[in-house]
């Protein structure tokens, strides 16, 4: 049944919270983004929009309605038919279950139906290689900075699979602070992109807030005090246009200078050169204007996926599934999903 040939092309499927994506990859181990064929991708945001937040039974029938259609699209895209499939990659956690078991139970059928290879892919194992789907891809080792709605996580990337959590997040992930945080001072969900828009007209120094555990050794990051910090300022003041723009900005130097610190000690504490960024907040631009002048300044290097690689997509779940794949890495012949997964346990390719 399992028949590998990753000459052929591996389909990409990801469905783990409110976007669909779907791509195609053909794995070229000096160059991945060379071998990215389709990527297409469809977002549930004003789905959610009325409710401020994901509502997770409405994401899974809306991946139930639009995945395959999508999976027609890339196709089509690519030139190619199902039969040219050499496998079939979805993400299988972490994530909302019932999102999840959309794209795990299409991926897996698929495959079964092709008699080609599957794979569940870690969610945050894509997002930690989407920067090699870019030219001069970085080689490990190297420090993978994640930082998305549902993480925060400074990881050392020793080899694909080889990976160390340095730091976590003890509360809220950064996404999630800047998502809550917007939504505290009355911007549309999801508030992230929307409050980083905002801080572009703050004035500087206008507001203050703490940079929470950078006082103190260690790599975790807590985020839940600096959105009280910034209620308390917002309901204090007066509430003008200009005042949003002025605590959005200090919110995020606030949260921006934290990882930015947090990041220069990870590479101290493992020697390592060359620093990942990934994860929907490596879209921020702040974030990867002070991230790359620091590297400037202490000789680090940084790599950054394209904005569009940084958010939820097909794309990165098909270049790990391709990665695992082309290992004689598979899954057998059931569907299954894991919500809460730890990135440590995975084996290495
Ligand atoms: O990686 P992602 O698409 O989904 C998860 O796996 O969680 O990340 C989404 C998160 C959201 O919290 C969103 O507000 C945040 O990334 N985000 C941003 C920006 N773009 C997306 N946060 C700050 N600045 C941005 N430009
Ligand atoms: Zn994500």
């Amino acid at each position: 049944m399992d028949t590998s040939d990753f000459s052929k092309p591996v389909l990409g499927i990801e469905t783990s919270c409110d976007e669909t994506g779907v791509a195609l990859l053909r794995w070229q181990p000096d160059a991945p983004g060379r071998g990215l064929l389709a990527h297409v991708l469809y977002s549930q945001i004003k789905l959610h929009a009325d409710y401020g937040g994901v509502v997770p039974e409405l994401a899974s029938r809306d991946h139930v309605r639009k995945l395959l259609p999508l999976v027609r699209e890339a196709l089509a895209q690519a030139g190619l038919a199902p039969a040219d499939l050499g496998g079939v990659a979805y993400t299988a956690g972490p994530g909302l279950v019932g999102a999840l078991l959309v794209g795990a139970a299409a991926g897996r059928a698929l495959a079964w139906a092709l008699g080609v290879p599957a794979i569940g892919v870690h969610h945050m194992e894509g997002h930690l290689l989407a920067p090699l789907l870019e030219d001069d891809p970085p080689a490990p080792p190297f420090v993978a900075l994640l930082v998305s709605g549902g993480h925060s996580m400074l990881v050392e990337v020793k080899g694909i699979g080889r990976y160390r959590i340095l730091g976590d997040t003890l509360d809220d992930a950064a996404g999630e602070a800047f998502d809550k945080t917007a939504k505290l001072m009355g911007l549309p969900y999801p508030g992230g992109p929307a409050l980083a828009k905002l801080a572009e007209q703050g004035r500087p120094g206008a507001f203050h807030f703490s940079r929470p555990m950078t006082d103190r050794p260690g790599l975790d990051f807590s985020f839940s005090g600096l959105k009280t910090q910034v209620l308390l300022a917002w309901q204090q003041s007066d509430q003008s246009g200009q005042t949003r723009a002025d605590v959005a900005r200090a919110f995020e130097e606030a949260i921006v200078d934290t990882l930015v610190i947090k990041c220069r000690r990870a590479l101290e504490a493992t020697g390592a050169r060359r620093l990942v960024i990934a994860g929907g907040v490596g879209a921020n631009r702040r974030l990867r204007a002070e991230l790359a002048a620091a590297g400037g300044r202490e000789g680090f290097r940084t790599y950054f996926p394209r904005l569009a690689f940084c958010t939820d997509n097909g794309a990165m779940i098909a270049l790990a599934g391709a990665i695992r794949l082309a290992h004689g890495q598979h899954q057998d012949e059931r569907i299954q999903v894991f919500p809460r997964w730890d990135l440590e346990s995975l084996p290495a390719a």
